[in-house]
């Protein structure tokens, strides 16, 4: 069993920061800030540091994996659209898998969705995948790598 990480990076991805605007049916109405703030809550609960971080671009998506990888965070993820498009960020994840590892989360049930969303290039490096249980996915997510596991 993985040692408990030295910390979280929670890393969102594309269009993650109009949570609250974009698509409230789909994705609810809470914002990006709102959801930080639960997830730092329960990171703080748990003991573990935690940073955040969030781009459109998805460059920078892949240095925010490599800076986990040098940290030696855990990482929790919604590369958005990226999941289902992004080797890059497949491969740049695979160094954190072999390390303290990450859990891919989704907002959506992307399984109910359309078809080209039933694939991702992250899910079989993650410790698991957490999808349509909405903003609680990222807590989950904590849980697990602060020991639940
Ligand atoms: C998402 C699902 C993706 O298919 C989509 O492109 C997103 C958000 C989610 O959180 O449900 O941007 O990752």
């Amino acid at each position: 069993m993985p040692a408990t990480p030295a910390g979280i990076l929670v890393i969102n991805g594309p269009n993650l920061d109009r949570l609250g605007k974009r698509e409230p049916a789909v994705y609810g109405t809470e914002t990006l800030a709102d959801i930080e703030n639960k997830i730092a809550g329960r990171a703080a609960e748990r003991g573990l540091a935690v940073e955040f971080r969030q781009s459109n671009k998805e460059g920078e998506l892949v240095e925010y994996a490599h800076e986990a990888a040098d940290l030696g965070y855990a990482v929790i993820v919604n590369a958005g659209a990226y999941t289902h498009t992004s080797i890059a960020l497949r491969d740049a994840l695979a160094e954190v898998a072999d390390g303290p590892g990450f859990v891919e989360v989704h907002i959506s049930n992307v399984y109910a969705r359309e078809p080209f969303r039933h694939r991702s290039y992250l899910s079989d490096r993650a410790l698991g995948v957490v999808a349509g249980l909405g903003s609680f996915g990222y807590l989950a997510a904590v849980d697990f790598l602060a020991g639940g596991r």
